[in-house]
C-alpha cells in the first residue's frame, strides 16, 4: 500500500516537512474507516460458520437460528490470520449472534449464547480490540462488495455480503452507510492537508504573507470538505428509494438491539459462556458508531454538551480502536482548526469554516427528517408491538430527538460569529420587550390616574 500521507513543503518559502500517516489509524485513503477488499469467506475450517452466516435470513425466519448454533463445533479461532480474515469471522459471528438472540422477537430469550458461538466471537473481538456484538464497524465497514468487481463502488454495484431480516429493504440499509462512508473518505487528503499546514503555522508561528498562505490553503481545503459533506447528505436521501418504514421498523430493527440496561427484554445483559458468567451489557448496532462525523467534529472543533458527549464518546468503544484513536486525535490537537480560524480576520478562511458547519447542520437535520420517518412516525402507525422496548429509545440506546436536537444545536453554535450575533439579537430582543412593556406599564399607570 502507498503511503498516506502528504508533505507540505515549502510553504511560503519555508521547507518544513510533516508526515501526518493514516495507515497508522488503520484508515485508506481511498476507503476511509470501510474495510478495503474485505473477504467473503473464511478457510474451509471455517465452514460452519460460514455457512450458518450465509444461510442466516433463511434460517431467521423459519425461527431455526437457534438449533443451528446448538450444532456448531468449537473452532480454534488461532487458526485466523491477518485482519481482514478477523473483521470477517466477527461480522458472521455478529450476525450469528443478533439472529441466535432475536429470532423469536421479544418472547422467550435466551440468558446466554453458547460456547461454540460466544468464546471464539468474544476472543476475536479482543485480538480486534472491538464489542462481541453485531456494531456499525460489522454491518456497515466490512459487510460491502461489488457485484461486479471491476465496477464502480455505487449505489447500484454494491450489495451486502450478509443479510439483516427484511429482504432487499435490509441490504439497502446498509448500502446507504456504505456509500456514506465511501463519501467521507474523498476528504481524507484534505484533512491530511489540513492537519500538515497547522503543523506548519503552528511550529513556524507564521505571520504576514506566510500565515495568509496558509490560511487560504487551509481555506481551499475546507471548501472540498464541505462538497464532501453535502455529497454524505445527498447519499443519505437515497435511503427513501429501497427501504419501507414498516419494514424497517417492525423487522429490520430490532435485529439491531443490543443487550443490557432498563426496559429491555435483556436488563442485565447477555451471559457469554465459557468467558463469564455475569452477563455482559452492549449497545445496539447504531451509525453513531460511525468515525464520520466525530472526525468532522473534531476537524471542525464541534464541541458537544457533556450530555450529549458521553454519548458519542460511548459510541466510540465499538469503533475499531484505531478508528477511535484518529477521533481522539483530532479532538485533543493542542493548536487546532478553531484557533486558526478564531485568531484570523481572513473573511475567505472564515466563510469557508463557516460552510462546512452549515453543511454538517444540514446533514444532521436531513438525518433528524430520516429518523422522524423510520423511528417517530412509524412507531405510532406502523407498529406491530413485537419490540416494546425500542419504541422510546435508538439502538444505541437514546432518547432520540432530543439527543440528536442537541448535537445539531452544538453543531450550530460552532459558526463563527454567529454566537455573538444570535446574543447579540437576543439581547436586543430582551431590552426591547422590557422597554415596550415599562412604556406600556407607564401609559396606562398615567390613564388610571
Ligand atoms: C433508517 C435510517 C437511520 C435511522 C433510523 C437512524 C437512527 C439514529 C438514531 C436513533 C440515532 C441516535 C443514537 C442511537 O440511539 O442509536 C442516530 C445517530 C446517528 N446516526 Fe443515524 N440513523 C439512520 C441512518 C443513518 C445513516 C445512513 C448514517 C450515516 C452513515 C447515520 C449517522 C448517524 C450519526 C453520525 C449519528 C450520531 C449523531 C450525529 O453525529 O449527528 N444514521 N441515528
Amino acid at each position: 500500500m502507498p503511503n498516506q500521507s502528504v508533505n507540505t513543503n515549502g510553504i511560503a518559502g519555508r521547507s518544513q516537512s510533516f508526515d501526518f500517516n493514516l495507515n497508522s489509524f488503520k484508515i485508506s485513503v481511498n476507503f476511509g474507516f470501510l474495510v478495503e477488499n474485505p473477504l467473503t469467506s473464511l478457510p474451509t475450517y471455517f465452514n460452519p460458520w460460514n455457512t450458518l452466516a450465509e444461510q442466516l435470513p433463511e434460517l431467521y425466519k423459519a425461527k431455526r437460528v437457534r438449533e443451528a448454533v446448538h450444532e456448531l463445533p468449537l473452532l480454534d479461532y488461532n487458526q485466523l490470520s491477518g485482519h481482514r480474515q478477523l473483521r470477517l469471522a466477527h461480522l458472521q459471528l455478529s450476525f450469528i449472534t443478533a439472529g441466535y438472540v432475536w429470532q423469536n422477537g421479544e418472547a422467550g430469550i435466551p440468558k446466554s449464547l453458547p460456547k461454540s458461538l460466544a468464546v471464539p466471537f468474544y476472543r476475536i473481538s479482543e485480538l480486534l480490540g472491538m464489542q462481541p456484538v453485531l456494531c456499525h464497524a460489522g454491518l456497515a465497514l466490512a459487510n460491502w462488495r461489488l457485484k461486479d468487481p471491476n465496477g464502480a463502488f455505487d449505489f447500484e454495484n454494491l450489495q451486502c455480503i450478509y443479510h439483516l431480516p427484511g429482504g432487499y429493504d435490509g441490504d439497502w440499509f446498509c448500502i446507504i452507510p456504505f456509500m456514506v462512508e465511501f463519501n467521507f473518505a474523498k476528504c481524507l487528503k484534505n484533512f491530511v492537508e489540513i492537519l500538515n499546514l497547522l503543523n506548519v503555522a503552528e511550529v513556524s508561528n507564521a505571520r504576514d504573507a506566510a500565515l495568509t498562505d496558509i490560511e487560504n490553503r487551509v481555506a481551499l481545503q475546507l471548501d472540498e470538505i464541505n462538497k464532501v459533506i453535502q455529497m454524505m447528505t445527498k447519499s443519505l436521501t437515497r435511503m427513501h428509494d429501497h427501504l419501507d418504514a414498516k419494514t424497517f421498523f417492525n423487522e429490520v430493527r430490532p435485529f439491531l438491539a443490543g443487550w443490557g440496561g432498563e426496559g429491555t427484554p435483556l436488563p442485565d445483559g447477555l451471559v457469554y459462556e465459557g468467558i463469564s458468567t455475569t452477563p455482559i451489557k452492549m449497545l445496539g448496532d447504531s451509525a453513531a458508531q460511525s468515525s464520520t462525523n466525530q472526525a468532522l467534529d473534531g476537524l471542525l472543533g464541534v464541541e458537544h454538551k457533556k450530555s450529549q458527549r458521553d454519548v458519542l464518546v460511548k459510541m466510540r468503544n465499538y469503533m475499531p480502536p484505531e478508528h477511535k484513536r484518529f477521533v481522539e486525535y483530532l479532538e485533543n490537537r493542542p493548536y487546532g482548526l478553531r484557533n486558526l480560524v478564531e485568531s484570523s480576520t481572513n473573511d475567505v478562511l472564515k466563510s469557508s469554516y463557516n460552510n462546512c458547519i452549515t453543511a454538517l447542520v444540514q446533514m444532521r437535520t436531513y438525518h433528524i427528517q430520516i429518523v422522524s420517518k423510520y423511528i417517530i412516525v412509524a412507531s405510532k402507525g406502523m407498529n406491530e408491538g413485537n419490540y416494546k422496548s425500542l419504541d422510546s429509545k435508538g439502538t444505541g440506546g437514546t432518547s432520540v430527538m432530543p439527543f440528536l436536537k442537541d448535537v445539531r444545536a452544538d453543531t450550530e453554535t460552532k459558526m463563527i460569529g454567529s454566537r455573538q450575533s444570535k446574543k447579540s439579537w437576543l439581547t436586543i430582543g430582551a431590552v426591547t420587550a422590557v422597554g415596550v412593556a415599562v412604556i406600556f406599564g407607564a401609559v396606562r399607570f398615567f390613564k388610571q390616574k
